[in-house]
């Protein structure tokens, strides 16, 4: 049992199956093309998953062609194909699975009463017969052969019992017990793993798995669950992606054995440092973004912005931090400078931008930070180095947007452009004007000209807000620039201004942490200016 770690007690090993590219990618708004999901493969592979479940071949000639590809290409976890239960199916996916170094076919059929009769139209005796026909086919045609009784959930007990039973006698390897429609409770999933562990016959050679969805919102709570009462396989996916309301998260399940090795003591394979990438890539190859505050992997998952939430953090992230950022794959927590920050934090962020300022200072910052912060919500650093200067008497060294023009010609013969005049307090007023993709590619074309800074555009997401009769857009931008990730925001009165406002911002910020000047070039070793004025 997977329970807290008594003394020289063997941790017990937990596998994992990821979906993401199954029934993640079968949920509408996640479809991925045949070249994403290999790259997606492969974040799976560094993230160290036991098996990847690469699609459903039966189901359409391009889940055919993504299984193969992956199974072709991708090394280390076995390969899984999702089959019914039939022989159409099982010889497509083993087809598809040829290539695996090891390769799963992964057999479905319904066993609830109402599986049996509104979608299969047959009796347990005919369920039983299908059973036992489809898994002795398939363990002729690959390496391992898992059984999934759908809605597992709601199947009487003595026949879901019998049906495992029947697919253990034939060969299945993993026997899994889905919670196919997110319906059961942790109590409940224990209880019905303990009995099926006890009563299923010719299982010694099979584990159990769980496979649960998100309905009710207790996915992970119901594998954590089944996994204490004997279940040593869990079924999940990236992001929490699936069907409806998804599946269990599984990079919540991985955190949740990392860190809680006090309750269970789990042994697993993953490398939890590849987290981060993972989610990331899925989110923009299927461009859902992730939720900002969802656990593990959501923005401000590392992030405070309470004064004494980041007075302890500054003085000992174990305050407020039960997991490390780095832990998965994230490179330091992010102090949010906003309304409700303190005078530690904006110290500790002035310093890393350069300024040592005296408390005095401090306190006059302080001020005219919180009048700002009430009306922007979050702080850009641009905007702190503004404030910081414009008290110590010097002209802050960022660009700002002074004007921005385009035309955005859809489906006409005319190339799209934009003319942008930025302000520099060195170089006074530049404008250029660029063409592009598509108006806003024109503008932050010009922006780069002007700069001298090359930057592609990672993420880019804007949001109209509004309160008390005031409507505004804020844009978060994401730039890779010399292989660094840069963060900018802005808030306007419009979509277009708020992204190229957020791209300068991220120039500003790239161009302070790279020690660059208004030319995008490096500067001398140290910066006598700012030092002298801001000291
Ligand atoms: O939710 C479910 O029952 C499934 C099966 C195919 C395992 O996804
Ligand atoms: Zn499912």
């Amino acid at each position: 049992m997977v329970t807290g770690k008594a003394k020289g007690e063997k941790a017990t090993e937990i596998m994992f199956f990821d979906t993401t590219l199954r029934d993640g990618e079968q949920a509408p708004g996640f479809s991925m093309s045949v070249e994403e999901k290999l790259m997606m493969a492969g974040a799976l592979c560094d993230l160290g998953v036991d098996v990847i479940e690469a699609g459903f071949a039966a189901a359409s000639p391009g889940d055919a062609e993504a299984v193969r590809r992956i199974a072709l290409e991708t090394e280390g976890p076995t390969i899984c194909s999702l089959s019914r239960a039939s022989e159409h199916d099982i010889k497509i996916a083993a087809q598809a699975l040829k290539p695996a170094g090891k390769s799963r076919i992964h057999i479905f059929l319904g066993t609830s009463p109402i599986h049996r009769k509104a979608k299969l139209n047959m009796d347990t005796d005919e369920v039983l017969a299908a059973i036992e026909h489809s898994v002795s086919l398939a363990t002729t045609l690959c390496d391992e052969v898992e059984f999934s009784a759908e809605d597992a959930i709601r199947t009487e007990r003595d026949f879901l019992v019998e049906a495992l039973e029947c697919a253990a006698r034939a060969g299945a390897r993993v026997l899994n017990v889905p919670d196919t429609v997110g319906y059961t409770t942790p109590d409940e999933i224990y209880d019905l793993f303990k009995f099926l562990i006890a009563k299923v016959n010719n299982a010694d050679n099979a584990i159990f798995s769980t496979h649960c969805h998100d309905d009710l919102g207790m996915a992970v709570a119901n594998s954590l669950a089944a996994v204490r009462a004997g279940a040593r396989q869990v079924e999940g996916a990236i992001n929490g992606i699936g069907e409806r309301a998804g599946n269990c998260a599984l990079e919540e399940m991985i955190m949740i054995f990392a860190t809680r090795k006090d309750v269970f003591n789990a042994q697993i394979n993953v490398d939890t440092s590849k987290i981060y990438p993972a989610s990331r890539m899925l989110a923009k190859m299927t461009g859902n973004p992730v939720p900002r505050n969802k656990a593990i992997v959501g923005r401000n998952a590392f992030a405070h912005e309470a004064g004494i939430h980041q007075h302890g953090v500054l003085n000992d992230r174990r305050t407020y931090e039960i997991m490390r950022p780095e832990d998965i794959g994230l490179s330091g927590n992010a102090l949010i400078l906003g309304k409700h920050s303190g005078k530690h934090a904006l110290a500790a962020r002035a310093k890393e931008l350069g300024f040592e300022i005296d408390d005095d200072r401090l306190a006059a910052v302080f001020v005219s930070f919180k009048v700002l912060a009430d009306e922007f919500g979050e702080i850009a650093d641009a905007q702190l180095i503004d404030l910081i200067s414009g008290v110590t008497g010097t002209a802050s060294a960022v660009w700002s947007l002074k004007r921005v023009e385009m035309r955005a010609a859809y489906g006409a013969q005319v190339e799209p452009f934009a003319r942008v005049e930025l302000e520099h307090p060195e170089r006074g007023a530049v404008t250029d004007i660029a063409t592009g993709e598509g108006p806003i590619h024109a503008a932050f074309n010009a922006v780069q000209h002007i700069t001298g800074f090359t930057a592609s555009v990672e993420e880019l997401e804007i949001n109209h807000v509004g309160a008390k009769g005031r409507t505004d857009c804020i844009a978060d931008i994401v730039l890779r620039i010399d292989g660094q990730l840069f963060v900018g925001r802005s808030r306007t009165r419009d979509v277009i201004p708020a992204g190229v406002e957020a791209y300068v911002d991220a120039i500003n910020r790239a161009a302070a942490s790279l020690n660059r000047d208004a030319f995008g070039q490096e500067k001398p070793a140290t910066d006598p200016g700012k030092t002298k004025d801001a000291a």
